[in-house]
């Protein structure tokens, strides 16, 4: 099963530049979630924090009492061992075949024998749909399967938190929604809680659990999906709408003057948007076991939660049928 990841109070910098302030979210243990923002937010860098590898200046990641802000590196090394990473480029080394390439991580830190290997490797390029490219080179595949072969590197050591940072970059939208699946269906398989990175509007309205969006150096919110997807939050709603309007401007921030312009011409920023139901694993996989989980825990902050959140809750969890009378 999955492991839970709390982070709590992250603050990093860069010198004299702040990227996030007083970050605080628990990735619920096997569940899928997504974090948003506009460009240069420092998503890439919360989740390069997240397995250690930079060291903010203030807060805690906790993986089993672990630190990966703090703890002896010893401590974190073993830890990253729980991770699989898919980075934002693939990554893949271009002078190995796909075989090698998602072999490498079992080479490099198992002793395990080349026949259990090549179980291992095949098994990973089938959960992905990349039987027969085993030989390929990565610049004889297209990007998508570059993309594939990016999540089957990251699956070899039976991870239980996988980071994908923008798994759908350069995917058309068919890929994408292919990627999405994929993304549940593997979920379904191994139950491992998952931090996806993305700027698909579809995948963060169909795929997560929950949601976050980094904004103006802070977590403007983290939650169950429908909080974000029914938020009246301007910087989210215009997000999630893919508007100009609001104050996401196109060097992420737009300056009072801008804002107040636009203000007094558009009265507000989006439509409530109708929210999609999260993709179910496919036919033939297991459920979900974060699903019931999840449930639970959302049902039980119900009362905390705002009031368009709540009801996409109640309706998302009531049994089919129900709305359109008795079945016939
Ligand atoms: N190693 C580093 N040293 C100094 N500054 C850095 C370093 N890594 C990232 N930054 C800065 O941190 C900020 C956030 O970068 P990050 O890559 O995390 O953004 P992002 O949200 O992932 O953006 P995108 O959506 O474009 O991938 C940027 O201003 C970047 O220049
Ligand atoms: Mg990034």
């Amino acid at each position: 099963m999955g492991t839970e990841v709390v982070v709590e109070g992250l603050t990093k910098s860069f010198g004299k530049q702040n990227i996030w302030q007083d970050v605080t979210l628990t990735l619920p243990a096997g569940e899928v979630s997504v974090m948003l923002g506009p460009s240069g937010t420092g998503k890439t860098v919360f989740l390069k924090s997240i397995i250690g590898l930079l060291k903010p200046e203030r807060g805690r990641v906790l993986i089993n009492g672990v630190d990966m802000v703090s703890s002896p590196e010893r401590d974190i090394y073993e830890t990253r061992k729980l991770f699989g990473l898919m980075f934002q480029d693939g990554a893949l080394f271009g002078s190995m075949s796909l075989f090698d390439n998602i072999a490498f991580p079992l080479r490099e830190h198992t002793r395990k024998k080349e026949p259990e290997i090549r179980r291992i490797v095949m098994e990973r390029m089938e959960m992905v749909g990349l039987v027969g490219a085993e030989e390929k080179l990565p610049g004889e595949i297209s990007g998508g399967m570059r993309k594939r072969a990016g999540l089957a590197r990251a699956l070899v050591l039976d991870p239980q938190i996988i980071l994908c940072d923008e798994p759908d970059s350069g995917l058309d939208p068919v890929r994408t929604a292919y990627l999405s699946q994929l993304l549940i269906d593997l979920n379904a398989q191994i139950d491992a809680t998952m931090l996806i990175v993305t700027h698909n509007l579809d995948i963060a309205a169909t795929v997560p659990d929950n949601m976050g969006m980094l904004f103006r150096r802070n977590l403007v919110t983290f939650g169950p999906r429908e909080v974000l997807l029914t938020s009246d939050e301007p910087v989210v709603a215009q997000f999630l709408s893919g508007r100009r309007e609001g104050p996401i401007g196109m060097s992420e921030e737009k300056d009072a003057a801008a804002l107040a312009r636009e203000q007094r011409t558009a009265a507000s920023y989006a439509p409530p948007r109708a929210l999609a139901p999260q993709l179910e694993p496919s036919p033939g996989m297991p459920r979900r076991a974060a699903a019931q989980r999840r449930r639970e825990r959302v049902l039980g902050m119900l009362p905390r939660l705002p009031e368009a959140a709540r009801t996409a809750i109640l309706q998302s969890y009531a049994p089919t049928g129900t709305l359109d009378g008795a079945a016939s």
